[in-house]
């Protein structure tokens, strides 16, 4: 049954089932509301104006009519929506005219193509929001084409069985690196997708560098932004390598701290946003991460288990302790117990016993 559904300023017609798989028809994602308040929050904070948008995975089009209704003034100049299946289609138009939104208008262009095929047809774009079931993989060779210098890919992936090493054979022939079960395997996971998109931008000379970064329940999420040339396109790919067995994966850094800390100020500004307790406390959480250089974390409940340390100490203490010795350290968005910090291993130990 249909129903209508409140989403920050959007509203929309559409099924909204409890379990949500491939092969229904259109449907809203409740699940998937902080994934598109994250890009809305992103595109608030940079700084870039008059874009030209394209939602090619449009679904019940929610994603692009909060493009429509919550960007700020000027930033948007065109959206492009589109979805292969022709009931999506249908409800993306019932839907941006439930919000009093003129089909007609010129900021808006709807499309009923392949993804690949409106990708291919289309001139260029700013920002590109590739929102499939599953893996990007199909889509980012022909995204990354019609990304725009500077422009901003924004992934989403939720094969997170191969990615996070349930299924590692399938990591190694979509990813074209062994995953990692175990404490890290949200990070490896996210920093395995990372190279692919680098690796397919390399092949046209464009150096994807992730701005923003995470994992968070079924999925994984980045946005990279195009540098353009042979030689920035080289120095990402010096930047891959092993992490233990796993790998190879990106090895730089998963956030601009700047922009995370903007995106954090921008959501507690924002009433639409400021109250949802969820949403904070992870864009807190990110804040301060993407401050420490370092790749992966400690996990302070398997650190315990191996040293037979028997008085787990609270948290906080332990990265207090970190901060004392002059390291920097913080909670990570990746995991409950873990603590991302550049302290070596053995001063952490100290501390913890
Ligand atoms: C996960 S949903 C998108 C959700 C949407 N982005 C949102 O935020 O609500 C994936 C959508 O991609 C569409 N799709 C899948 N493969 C496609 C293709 N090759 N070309 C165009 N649309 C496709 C499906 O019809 C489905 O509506």
């Amino acid at each position: 049954m249909k129903l209508i559904i409140n989403e920050c300023l959007a509203r929309i017609r559409a099924e909204s089932p409890k379990i949500v798989s491939k092969e229904m028809g259109v449907f809203y994602n409740h699940v998937m509301s902080l994934n598109r308040d994250i890009s809305i929050l992103l595109l608030n904070s940079i700084n870039k104006s008059d874009m030209q948008i394209a939602d090619p995975l449009a679904a019940s089009g929610v994603r692009s009519i909060r493009f429509l209704k919550e960007l700020k003034k000027g930033k948007l100049k065109k959206i492009f929506i589109n979805d292969h299946n022709k009931a999506a289609v249908r409800s993306i138009k019932e839907n941006l005219s439930l919000n009093n939104i003129n089909v007609k208008n010129n900021k808006i262009e709807i499309k009923d193509q392949d993804a690949n095929l409106f990708l291919l047809n289309s001139k260029g774009f700013d920002y590109i929001d590739i929102d499939p079931f599953g893996s990007p993989n199909f889509l980012l060779n022909n995204a990354i084409v019609r990304l725009a210098r500077n422009g901003i890919l924004a992934v989403t992936a939720t094969d997170t069985s191969a990615l996070c090493g349930t299924f590692p054979n399938a990591c190694v022939r979509k990813y074209w690196a062994v995953p990692k079960k175990g404490a890290l395997m949200h990070e490896i996971g996210l920093r395995i997708l990372i190279r692919k998109v680098q690796l397919v931008a390399a092949q046209f000379d464009k150096a994807l560098v992730p701005i923003f970064s995470y994992a968070k329940e079924h999925y994984m999420r980045v946005f990279l932004k195009n540098n353009k040339g042979k030689n920035k396109a080289d120095e990402i790919l010096k930047l891959h390598g092993m992490l233990g067995d796993a790998g190879p994966m990106w090895l730089g850094r998963l956030w601009y701290d700047k922009l995370a800390s903007e995106i954090c100020s921008q959501a507690l500004k924002n009433e639409l946003f400021n109250k949802d307790k969820e949403l904070i406390k992870f864009l807190k959480i990110i804040k301060e991460e993407s401050k420490i250089d370092a790749v992966g974390f400690y996990d302070a409940h398997d650190i315990c288990e191996k040293n037979k340390i028997g008085n787990l100490q609270k948290k906080s203490a332990i990265i207090e302790g970190i901060r004392k010795l002059r390291y920097s350290a913080s909670e990570t968005h990746f995991k409950g117990e873990g603590i991302r910090s550049n302290i070596p291993y053995q001063k952490l130990l100290r501390i913890m016993k």
